[in-house]
């Protein structure tokens, strides 16, 4: 289940508010426009291929498809068999604070990773389990930290089969905030 930290967005982050409530978390998330759901978890997919993963959630994934208009779907995967320059690579990718013209939509079927929208001079460390699906409206600033031992697999949701790139804001932010090792120790 999702767990959410905020923090101010100033050059000392302050802690504003941790919580795994459930409830809390999405009212949290709606008030920045940002929609969290959950699907019932399908166990077992650790080592799946895409078909696999996308025909296990056959349904949800054309529901979401009907309602929202999305014309590309697919699975990102990194384990831990990932060599370090591939998994350091990936974690570079998206650790700077940016925006995409799209929506960024996924869904959490293993591992774990933490979406940080930043909004309104607050910073919502989003940390997404499986079972999560997190939607980010385009436009949104943010950055993604997968942590220093990638492990997820997700089922991702594009307007666009060009796929997305990031447009980054220069904004060092996410250096100064809590990283995804640290709050997963802290989560423990
Ligand atoms: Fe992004």
């Amino acid at each position: 289940m999702t767990y959410l930290t905020v923090y101010t967005d100033g050059p000392a982050p302050e802690t504003l508010l941790r919580t795994e409530d459930q409830a809390e978390i999405a009212t949290t998330l709606k008030e920045i426009g940002v929609r969290l759901r959950h699907w019932d978890i399908v166990d077992g997919l650790d080592d799946a291929t895409q078909d696999e993963v996308l025909a296990a959630y056959r349904d949800e994934v054309a529901a979401v498809v009907a309602e929202e208009g999305y014309t590309f779907v697919d699975v990102a995967k990194l384990g831990p068999d990932a060599p370090a320059d591939v998994a350091a690579g990936a974690r570079a990718k998206f650790l700077n604070e940016h925006t995409h013209d799209d929506d960024e939509v996924r869904f959490f079927v293993a591992g774990s990773g933490i979406f940080y929208l930043h909004v309104g001079g607050r910073v919502n460390a989003v940390f997404c389990e499986p079972g999560d699906l997190l939607s980010v409206p385009k436009n949104t600033t943010h950055w993604f930290d997968m942590g220093t031992s990638p492990h997820f697999t997700a089922i991702r949701f594009f307007h666009d089969d060009d796929g997305w790139v990031g447009d980054f804001t220069g904004d060092q932010i996410s250096a100064r905030i809590p990283d995804y090792d640290t709050i997963a120790a802290e989560r423990g």
